[in-house]
């Protein structure tokens, strides 16, 4: 947990809740936590998933590993310290934007259970659904989208989740989109359907 470091602030209570705002917008926030390996499919799951839910007149965003360390954590590498601040950061991040009443997909490898538990922690219960975007390395390797694999294979990337630096699958998510097996299409209506079956696109 990262310390509070100043001191002489005060909570100030609003007078608009969360769930003013879900009534407003017909849904609720919630942060659809997206983890699995670089090439496992997040992006893409996340970005269509997106599309089908405005679409459908939801309000729902996607917050980027890639896309945010361009902007908000450009100041951090891939250092176990560095991720565990990227997702720190990102949980809080994910956080506000769910209470605002959105459903936010996030898609961040996330390689370590506890920093995932920890925005788990933050979020009040049921806001939080942690799915694990399930490929193999072998698989993500065998797509190697971006080249990265064999960069790191070739020892040019080091600390690379996967090859040269750990992934700790969830123990307990609530869901598991295996793109081993399934199209890009499978995964989203897995995805959507679960969203609908547990009542977060209505209010
Ligand atoms: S995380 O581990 O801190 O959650 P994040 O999802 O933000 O990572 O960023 C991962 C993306 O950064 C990958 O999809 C890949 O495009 C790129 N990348 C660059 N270097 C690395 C590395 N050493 N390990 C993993 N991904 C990397």
């Amino acid at each position: 947990m990262t310390d509070q470091r100043a001191t002489n602030i005060t909570w100030h209570q609003h007078h608009v809740t969360r769930e003013d705002r879900e009534k407003l917008l017909g849904q609720k926030g919630v942060t659809v936590w997206l983890t699995g390996l670089s090439g496992s499919g997040k992006s893409t799951i996340a970005v269509a998933a997106e599309e089908v839910l405005v679409s459908r007149g939801r309000l729902a965003c996607v917050l980027d590993g890639d896309n945010v360390r361009h902007g908000l954590n450009k100041n951090l590498g891939f250092s176990p310290e560095d991720r565990t601040e990227n997702i720190r950061r990102i949980g809080e991040v994910a956080k506000l934007f769910a209470e605002c009443g959105v459903i936010v997909f996030t898609s961040f490898i996330s390689p370590y259970r506890a920093d995932r538990d920890l925005v788990r922690g933050i979020h009040p219960e049921g806001r939080f659904v942690e799915a694990y975007v399930s490929a193999s390395v072998d698989t993500c390797e065998s797509r190697d989208v971006k080249g990265l694999y064999k960069k790191a294979r070739a020892g040019e990337i080091p600390e690379f989740t996967g090859i040269s630096a750990p992934y700790e699958a969830p123990s307990r998510p609530e869901l598991v989109l295996d793109t081993n097996r399934q199209s890009v299409e499978e995964s989203v209506g897995q995805l959507v359907a679960f969203l609908e079956e547990k009542g977060y696109l209505s209010s």
